[in-house]
């Protein structure tokens, strides 16, 4: 029998968003969309907005002791510089829930949706829309600062820009010609939405890539000029691209991973007191290998967060596994899944990456971006119709990692 014990004090949770759990956000660029039918409706949702408290005790009952949340920008700042603070007590709450339950809060300040004026002036691609993120990254650092100690800025700069601003199947549905001939599963859009294909969303995707790092940056500061002593820091996704023999498939993934990952902390790292890692999937060039598939159509490879983890490293940064999890309706793989994450979590600190924390990505089945309510990340399954929850087998298993610190197998 071999014991893998984790560091004194590591954190062991899961994640949620806003808008893929609260329900009742109508004033932003989803629900525009999901209006006019360019993305699956989100109504409802979970409903976590009213029952937090109750999914929280879940969280307790199943060992956790953290938990990332996000804030919904356009319920904080539903018009151009105008602050909701009946809003903000409501997150104040959320986080007094949490701290009664002994569960440590990481907020990440947006998830990918935008208020709708944000959205009508453009979005990241307007030149001001740094110091107007920054804005109120500091309105929530200032307010929230007090009882909450972790923040990231933005949740995955690349997915955001990929969807949006490339394959066209998230909002603001802006497209590359030819891009409909590279398509990745589980990111097509359930209604089809394919966007507009246009040569000048080739521009506008870097410039949104370049704006999000320069809005991470300066929020930076002013969420330090406001929440002093907080940890700040930024949510990464990181697709593994790694190749067979071939030298050339290899020098690829080398740019692959530059591009994805390497260009855009390069710009971010010196304004990161830790970097989150969110790991989901490998692209293995020249691979004949075939895999078993997780209900979103990925390749089951959770041994790519070992690497993943070890890319960061060079950054010298404390690091979070902010989200790494598996759509698995039926829970026969979950369990698997995540001991062999953990095991890769593992190994990635014995090879001196500073791991803090892991957050399983999702507390509960949510809203799951243009695929809708299909897709079953959950360690708890929702019913969608009377919003019951059940807790599934696979969470006990990830409890008894929580209660050992570790795994001993
Ligand atoms: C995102 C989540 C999403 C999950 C599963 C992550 O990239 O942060 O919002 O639900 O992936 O697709």
């Amino acid at each position: 029998m071999t014991e893998k014990k984790f560091p004194e004090g590591f954190y062991w949770g899961s994640a949620t968003s806003s808008f893929q759990t609260e329900g009742g956000i109508e004033n932003m660029d989803w629900a525009k969309a999901a209006r006019e039918g360019k993305v699956p409706a989100i109504g409802r949702a979970c409903d976590f907005y009213n029952r937090y408290e109750s999914d929280f005790d879940i969280a307790k009952e199943l060992g956790h002791n953290c938990h990332r949340i996000s804030i919904e920008w356009s319920r904080v700042e539903p018009r151009e510089g105008e602050f909701d603070e009946k809003e903000i007590e409501h997150y104040l709450q959320v986080l007094a829930a949490l701290r009664a339950r002994h569960i440590k809060p990481f907020i990440t300040i947006w998830h990918f949706t935008l208020p709708q004026w944000f959205a009508d002036k453009g979005g990241f691609e307007h030149p001001d829309s740094p110091q107007i993120f920054a804005r109120y990254c500091g309105y929530v650092a200032q307010k929230l600062g007090n009882d909450c100690r972790h923040f990231a800025t933005i949740n995955e700069a690349l997915p955001y820009t990929s969807n949006g601003y490339r394959r066209g199947t998230w909002p603001p549905f802006k497209k590359w010609p030819g891009i409909d001939q590279v398509s990745v599963p589980g990111y097509k859009n359930l209604h089809g939405e394919k966007g507009n294909a246009s040569w000048r969303n080739i521009i506008r995707y870097f410039k949104v890539l370049k704006n999000l790092g320069r809005a991470h940056n300066a929020a930076y500061d002013e969420i330090k000029k406001h929440a002093f002593g907080a940890e700040v820091g930024i949510v990464h996704h990181i697709i593994l691209f790694h190749a067979n023999w071939n030298p050339l498939n290899k020098l690829l993934a080398w740019f692959m991973n530059w591009h994805w990952t390497h260009q855009h902390l390069r710009r971010i790292h010196h304004k990161c007191d830790s970097i989150g890692i969110n790991y989901y999937m490998h692209k293995k060039l020249g691979d004949t290998a075939t895999y078993e598939k997780t209900d979103m159509g990925w390749d089951v490879y959770p041994e790519g967060l070992c690497e993943a983890l070890l890319m960061v490293r060079r950054y010298g940064k404390p690091v979070w596994v902010a989200e790494a999890g598996i759509a698995d309706a039926a829970d026969k793989l979950r369990a698997d899944y995540i001991t062999r994450l953990v095991r890769c979590t593992y190994s990635a600190i014995q090879k001196g990456v500073d791991v803090r924390g892991f957050m399983y990505w999702s507390l509960m089945d949510n809203y799951e971006l243009a695929q809708g309510y299909t897709k079953r990340f959950g360690l708890v399954e929702v019913d969608f119709e009377t919003l019951e929850r059940k807790v599934r087998p696979s969470a006990y298993v990830y409890r008894r990692i929580i209660e050992q610190n570790g795994l001993v197998e």
